[in-house]
């Protein structure tokens, strides 16, 4: 009998992404403060002759089906370290934003980690499956462990984040995906010859999130990155106007864009503001989502 594995795993928005000065390796030390949303993907694998990746959802046709989908470099390591052959079908249903700023393939890394070690039963331990996690990308521990939580170093060392209460959250999806290197590679172009602090995470927006103070976490959210985003997609601006205007507390690009994430006061002003969006004719499509939400899930 062919048993399959299917993992359910969420999408994550920066409520803080402070970035330093580029290191010696080409990363940026980070204070990223993530916050998992409901919106997810679903990774099943099964067993099958040889290792590969099919693809299911609006945005399907823009995800790699080769070795660089981190699902499948993600089989490929545990494979590797626990003497595996890695011959599994690898599908995912996708419902995150492809190349969003929202860590869709980050996502799909962590789950399909976690579905090829629940089939193969290879026994690793929590520690080991974020060891692979780290080494396969700076955002896939989170999207392993979810809910809320602070990372340090390249943004992969984790330290929870206490979450009192449920966020609404607006998505707006641009056209069309912005690549993460070239935003980092724009920031720097931006802070070339300036003074850039070492990054630190707000206290103010940590007790917004443990408090569960809407008004307050607005007040405090800030991305770093924005700036890079907006000057390679300077339309995000009119985006993150339209949801302000339609009543959001707060705009924001989603880590590394082009997403813009806006925070609201509750369910029904999300609807409204994603409604606005939508008949602004400033994005693609406009998603509702709570948070926090849990991280991958075995279903
Ligand atoms: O770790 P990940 O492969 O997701 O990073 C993608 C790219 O984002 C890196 O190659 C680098 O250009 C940039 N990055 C960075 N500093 C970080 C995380 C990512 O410069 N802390």
């Amino acid at each position: 009998m062919t048993r399959s594995v299917t993992v359910r795993v969420p999408a994550k928005v920066n409520v803080q992404l402070a970035v330093g000065a580029p290191r010696p390796d080409g990363f940026h030390d980070l204070a990223n403060v993530f916050l998992a949303v409901g919106l997810y993907d679903e990774v099943t694998v099964t067993p099958a002759d040889t290792l590969r990746v099919t693809c299911e959802g609006p945005d399907a046709a823009q995800v790699p089906l080769d070795t660089t989908n981190l699902a499948a470099r993600a089989a490929l390591a545990l494979a590797a370290r626990y003497g595996v052959a890695p011959d599994v079908h690898i599908h995912i249903a996708k419902d995150i934003p492809v190349a969003g700023g929202m860590a869709g393939g980050s996502a799909d890394g962590a789950a399909a980690l976690l579905a090829c070690d629940t089939l193969w039963g290879t026994g690793a331990s929590r520690e080991e499956l974020l060891e692979i996690c780290a080494e396969l990308g700076s955002d896939v521990p989170f999207s392993l462990v979810g809910g809320a939580a602070l990372g340090v170093g390249r943004g992969e060392r984790l330290t929870a984040v206490e979450v009192g209460g449920t966020f609404h959250w607006v998505f707006a999806v641009a056209d069309g995906g912005l690549s993460t290197p070239a935003v980092y590679g724009e920031f720097d172009r931006l802070t070339a010859g300036t003074d850039v602090p070492e990054p630190a995470a707000s206290p103010a927006l940590l007790t917004a999130l443990r408090k569960g103070d809407v008004t307050a976490l607005a007040d405090a959210l800030g991305n770093d990155l924005q700036a890079a985003a907006l000057s390679l997609r300077p339309s995000l601006a009119g985006t993150l106007a339209a949801g302000t205007a339609a009543g959001a507390l707060a705009a924001l690009v989603s880590g590394s864009g082009p997403t813009t994430a806006f925070l609201t006061a509750d369910e029904e002003s999300a609807r409204k503001v994603a409604d606005a969006l939508l008949a602004s004719g400033t994005c693609r499509s406009a998603r509702v989502a709570p948070s926090p939400a849990p991280g991958a899930t075995v279903v």
